[in-house]
Protein backbone atom coordinates (compact mmCIF):
# COMPACT_ATOMS: atom_id res chain seq x y z
CA UNK A 1 0.00 0.00 0.00
CA UNK A 2 1.12 3.38 -0.78
CA UNK A 3 -0.15 6.59 0.62
CA UNK A 4 0.69 10.03 2.24
CA UNK A 5 -0.05 11.01 5.79
CA UNK A 6 -0.59 13.76 7.56
CA UNK A 7 -0.60 14.09 11.36
CA UNK A 8 -3.33 11.89 12.95
CA UNK A 9 -3.29 9.38 9.64
CA UNK A 10 -5.01 12.25 7.41
CA UNK A 11 -5.18 11.60 4.10
CA UNK A 12 -7.58 13.79 2.60
CA UNK A 13 -10.18 16.17 3.08
CA UNK A 14 -13.03 13.61 2.64
CA UNK A 15 -14.90 15.38 -0.47
CA UNK A 16 -12.06 15.32 -2.72
CA UNK A 17 -8.95 16.51 -2.44
CA UNK A 18 -5.72 16.09 -0.94
CA UNK A 19 -4.80 19.25 1.21
CA UNK A 20 -1.28 19.89 0.53
CA UNK A 21 0.85 20.60 -2.57
CA UNK A 22 4.20 18.44 -2.13
CA UNK A 23 5.20 17.69 -6.12
CA UNK A 24 8.46 15.70 -4.64
CA UNK A 25 5.74 12.99 -3.53
CA UNK A 26 4.04 13.16 -6.66
CA UNK A 27 6.93 12.16 -7.81
CA UNK A 28 7.58 9.39 -5.62
CA UNK A 29 4.02 8.07 -6.42
CA UNK A 30 4.71 8.11 -10.14
CA UNK A 31 7.63 6.61 -9.93
CA UNK A 32 6.60 3.49 -7.60
CA UNK A 33 3.35 2.70 -9.17
CA UNK A 34 5.14 2.95 -13.38
CA UNK A 35 3.91 0.30 -14.94
CA UNK A 36 1.76 -1.61 -12.42
CA UNK A 37 -1.27 -2.40 -11.75
CA UNK A 38 -3.20 -0.20 -8.78
CA UNK A 39 -6.06 -0.90 -6.81
CA UNK A 40 -8.23 2.09 -6.21
CA UNK A 41 -12.25 2.98 -4.68
CA UNK A 42 -14.42 4.06 -6.84
CA UNK A 43 -13.94 7.63 -5.67
CA UNK A 44 -10.19 8.06 -5.64
CA UNK A 45 -10.22 6.56 -9.68
CA UNK A 46 -12.92 9.66 -10.71
CA UNK A 47 -10.71 12.25 -8.67
CA UNK A 48 -7.75 10.88 -10.35
CA UNK A 49 -9.53 11.58 -13.91
CA UNK A 50 -6.39 11.83 -16.57
CA UNK A 51 -3.59 11.07 -13.90
CA UNK A 52 -2.72 7.37 -15.70
CA UNK A 53 0.46 6.64 -18.10
CA UNK A 54 1.44 3.53 -17.50
CA UNK A 55 -0.24 2.31 -14.33
CA UNK A 56 -3.03 -0.13 -14.94
CA UNK A 57 -5.88 1.10 -12.47
CA UNK A 58 -8.33 -1.53 -10.95
CA UNK A 59 -11.45 -0.03 -9.43
CA UNK A 60 -12.91 -0.92 -6.48
CA UNK A 61 -16.91 -0.42 -6.60
CA UNK A 62 -19.91 -1.81 -5.54
CA UNK A 63 -21.95 -1.31 -9.03
CA UNK A 64 -22.35 -4.26 -10.93
CA UNK A 65 -22.36 -1.99 -14.40
CA UNK A 66 -19.49 0.25 -13.53
CA UNK A 67 -17.59 0.61 -16.31
CA UNK A 68 -14.22 3.28 -16.80
CA UNK A 69 -12.20 3.48 -19.90
CA UNK A 70 -8.59 2.42 -19.46
CA UNK A 71 -9.60 0.68 -16.43
CA UNK A 72 -10.14 -2.88 -14.97
CA UNK A 73 -12.96 -3.38 -12.28
CA UNK A 74 -13.24 -5.74 -9.27
CA UNK A 75 -15.78 -5.70 -6.55
CA UNK A 76 -13.70 -7.42 -4.13
CA UNK A 77 -9.89 -6.51 -2.71
CA UNK A 78 -8.85 -10.71 -3.19
CA UNK A 79 -10.51 -10.24 -7.10
CA UNK A 80 -8.27 -7.71 -7.49
CA UNK A 81 -5.26 -9.37 -6.45
CA UNK A 82 -6.25 -11.85 -8.48
CA UNK A 83 -6.30 -9.75 -11.33
CA UNK A 84 -3.03 -8.32 -11.10
CA UNK A 85 -1.41 -11.81 -10.14
CA UNK A 86 -3.15 -13.14 -13.62
CA UNK A 87 -0.90 -10.06 -15.50
CA UNK A 88 2.31 -11.01 -13.91
CA UNK A 89 2.40 -8.77 -11.39
CA UNK A 90 4.48 -9.81 -8.05
CA UNK A 91 2.37 -6.92 -6.36
CA UNK A 92 -0.28 -4.98 -6.61
CA UNK A 93 -0.32 -1.32 -5.38
CA UNK A 94 -3.41 -0.28 -3.29
CA UNK A 95 -3.48 3.81 -3.83
CA UNK A 96 -6.63 4.38 -1.37
CA UNK A 97 -8.51 5.91 -0.92
CA UNK A 98 -9.50 5.56 3.05
CA UNK A 99 -12.11 2.82 2.43
CA UNK A 100 -9.87 0.79 0.36
CA UNK A 101 -6.90 1.08 2.60
CA UNK A 102 -8.85 -0.37 5.50
CA UNK A 103 -10.22 -2.79 3.44
CA UNK A 104 -6.49 -3.87 1.92
CA UNK A 105 -4.66 -3.93 5.01
CA UNK A 106 -5.30 -7.00 6.41
CA UNK A 107 -3.38 -8.01 2.85
CA UNK A 108 -0.74 -5.71 2.89
CA UNK A 109 2.74 -7.29 2.97
CA UNK A 110 4.25 -3.62 2.56
CA UNK A 111 3.59 -0.12 3.08
CA UNK A 112 4.83 2.95 1.62
CA UNK A 113 4.44 6.10 3.32
CA UNK A 114 5.01 9.19 3.32
CA UNK A 115 4.86 11.10 6.15
CA UNK A 116 3.81 14.81 6.12
CA UNK A 117 4.73 16.87 8.74
CA UNK A 118 1.72 19.10 8.80
CA UNK A 119 -1.42 19.57 10.88
CA UNK A 120 -4.76 19.60 8.50
CA UNK A 121 -8.30 19.45 8.59
CA UNK A 122 -9.62 16.12 7.23
CA UNK A 123 -12.09 13.44 7.14
CA UNK A 124 -10.45 10.64 5.56
CA UNK A 125 -8.02 8.93 7.37
CA UNK A 126 -5.28 5.88 7.15
CA UNK A 127 -5.68 2.87 9.03
CA UNK A 128 -3.90 2.72 12.42
CA UNK A 129 -1.59 0.24 10.87
CA UNK A 130 0.44 0.02 14.20
CA UNK A 131 -2.62 -1.44 16.07
CA UNK A 132 -2.89 -3.82 12.81
CA UNK A 133 -0.04 -5.82 12.72
CA UNK A 134 4.17 -5.34 13.96
CA UNK A 135 6.19 -3.80 11.31
CA UNK A 136 10.05 -3.69 10.31
CA UNK A 137 11.34 -0.34 9.25
CA UNK A 138 13.45 -1.05 6.15
CA UNK A 139 14.18 2.22 4.54
CA UNK A 140 13.82 5.83 5.57
CA UNK A 141 14.52 8.94 3.82
CA UNK A 142 13.83 12.80 4.92
CA UNK A 143 13.10 15.15 2.77
CA UNK A 144 13.25 19.29 4.35
CA UNK A 145 10.88 21.55 3.08
CA UNK A 146 11.81 24.10 0.10
CA UNK A 147 10.42 26.55 -2.21
CA UNK A 148 8.13 23.96 -4.04
CA UNK A 149 7.12 21.41 -1.04
CA UNK A 150 5.32 22.97 1.78
CA UNK A 151 5.98 20.66 4.76
CA UNK A 152 8.88 17.94 5.70
CA UNK A 153 8.37 14.57 4.71
CA UNK A 154 9.75 11.53 5.35
CA UNK A 155 9.18 8.21 3.16
CA UNK A 156 9.35 5.08 5.36
CA UNK A 157 8.92 1.61 4.32
CA UNK A 158 7.56 -1.41 6.22
CA UNK A 159 7.14 -4.89 5.96
CA UNK A 160 4.61 -6.50 7.81
CA UNK A 161 7.27 -9.48 10.35
CA UNK A 162 5.77 -12.56 9.76
N1 LIG B 1 -3.06 10.92 0.84
C1 LIG B 1 -3.14 9.84 0.08
O1 LIG B 1 -2.15 9.11 -0.11
C2 LIG B 1 -4.44 9.51 -0.61
C3 LIG B 1 -4.50 8.50 -1.57
C4 LIG B 1 -5.72 8.20 -2.16
C5 LIG B 1 -6.87 8.90 -1.78
N2 LIG B 1 -6.79 9.87 -0.84
C6 LIG B 1 -7.99 10.60 -0.39
O2 LIG B 1 -8.95 9.67 0.14
C7 LIG B 1 -10.25 10.25 0.02
C8 LIG B 1 -11.20 9.24 -0.61
O3 LIG B 1 -11.39 8.13 0.24
P1 LIG B 1 -12.84 7.46 0.38
O4 LIG B 1 -12.75 6.40 1.43
O5 LIG B 1 -13.84 8.55 0.55
O6 LIG B 1 -13.12 6.88 -1.07
P2 LIG B 1 -12.42 5.70 -1.93
O7 LIG B 1 -11.89 4.66 -0.99
O8 LIG B 1 -11.51 6.28 -2.93
O9 LIG B 1 -13.67 5.14 -2.75
C9 LIG B 1 -14.80 4.64 -2.06
C10 LIG B 1 -15.58 3.75 -2.98
O10 LIG B 1 -14.86 2.55 -3.24
C11 LIG B 1 -15.76 1.48 -3.38
N3 LIG B 1 -15.53 0.51 -2.32
C12 LIG B 1 -15.00 0.73 -1.09
N4 LIG B 1 -14.95 -0.42 -0.38
C13 LIG B 1 -15.44 -1.38 -1.19
C14 LIG B 1 -15.65 -2.78 -1.04
N5 LIG B 1 -15.34 -3.42 0.11
N6 LIG B 1 -16.18 -3.48 -2.04
C15 LIG B 1 -16.51 -2.87 -3.22
N7 LIG B 1 -16.35 -1.53 -3.42
C16 LIG B 1 -15.82 -0.81 -2.42
C17 LIG B 1 -17.16 2.08 -3.28
O11 LIG B 1 -17.50 2.47 -4.61
P3 LIG B 1 -19.03 2.58 -5.15
O12 LIG B 1 -19.64 3.72 -4.41
O13 LIG B 1 -18.88 2.82 -6.61
O14 LIG B 1 -19.67 1.24 -4.83
C18 LIG B 1 -16.91 3.31 -2.41
O15 LIG B 1 -17.90 4.31 -2.52
C19 LIG B 1 -10.09 11.51 -0.82
O16 LIG B 1 -10.05 12.64 0.04
C20 LIG B 1 -8.74 11.31 -1.50
O17 LIG B 1 -8.13 12.51 -1.87
C21 LIG B 1 -5.59 10.18 -0.26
Amino acid sequence: MIAALAKDRVIGTGHGGIPWRLPRDSRHFREYTQGHHMLLGRKTFEEMGGWFTTQTPIVLTRREDYEAEGAVVAHTVSAAIAIAGKAGEEELVVSGGASVYREALPYADELVLTLVDAEVEGEARFPDYEAAGDWEEVSREEIAKDEENEYDMVFLTLQRKR
